[in-house]
């Protein structure tokens, strides 16, 4: 990607992901200032997933280089980058334990916290409504915020959010939305992992289409909406930018 690589936050070198010898993705390669967004754009099952586990070393890559604030990734457990501000919304919202209520999972979050001023309850009074109540009963989009607000309690430098419509009625998503782009108005570098190319119109700076073994970046004019990038979307030839 053309991000200067110079000042890379996050940078791969012909990284090629996969699980147990087999691979989803790559070789490609892939660099992001610190102040960069890019969408990860593609149907169910070509790699969205794998790409954003491998990148923040949940996944080990099968090859290829990775860095993280000019770190090697594969040198230090994932909790290490959580720390340096590496931080994953997965897909299942895994960060989220279901048995604690919203508050304990904030309070297990903000164990790790370098930051005095963030109040969960202020970016997501949904959130301080629910403080008492069961993480596990919680609707989808309340789940959505929690996750969120967890990973934003870490003060991350690079957000990686795999899904963030997933399950969305439109009215939460048009919340998640708008926390989202205040995030990219506030300049947090961010990798948004979405199967509907309309949730990341206008929030990042660059979109990918996640296809074929690789990405293909798109003119970031591209009308997200269109034809074109319908065809793109479900073609594999890509090429890389
Ligand atoms: N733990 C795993 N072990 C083996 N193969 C896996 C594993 N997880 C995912 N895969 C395979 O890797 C490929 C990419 O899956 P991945 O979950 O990254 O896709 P995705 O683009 O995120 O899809 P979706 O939009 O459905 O979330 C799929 O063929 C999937 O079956
Ligand atoms: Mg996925």
């Amino acid at each position: 990607m053309t991000d200067s690589t110079d000042s890379a936050l996050i940078e791969a070198r012909g990284l090629v992901a996969g699980y147990r010898g087999r691979p989803v993705l790559g070789p490609l390669d892939l660099a992001l200032g610190s102040t960069g967004t890019l969408a990860l754009v593609g149907p169910n099952g070509v790699g969205k997933s794998t790409l954003l586990k491998t990148l923040c070393g949940v996944l080990p890559p099968l090859s290829g280089e990775l860095t993280f604030a000019a770190k090697p990734v594969a040198a230090s457990a994932v909790y290490v980058h959580a720390r340096r501000g590496l931080v994953l919304v997965g897909e299942h919202r895994a960060n989220v334990l279901r048995s604690l209520t919203v508050t304990e999972n904030l309070a297990l979050a903000s164990a790790h916290h370098r930051r005095g001023d963030f109040d969960a309850f202020t970016v997501f009074p949904r959130l301080g409504e629910r403080r008492r109540q069961q993480a596990g009963t919680l609707s989808g989009g309340e789940l959505q915020m929690l996750a969120l607000a967890m990973a934003l309690a870490l003060e991350p430098r690079c957000l990686l959010l795999d899904e963030p419509s997933a399950g969305l009625a439109p009215i939460v998503l048009a919340d998640v939305h708008s926390t989202l782009n205040e995030l990219r108005r506030r300049r947090l570098c961010m990798i948004v992992a979405e199967q509907r190319p309309d949730v990341v119109r206008g929030l990042c700076d660059r979109v990918a289409i996640v296809g074929g073994g690789t990405l293909g970046y798109l003119d970031p004019d591209t009308d997200l909406s269109g034809e074109a990038l319908g065809a793109a979307y479900f073609s594999t030839d890509h090429t890389t930018g």
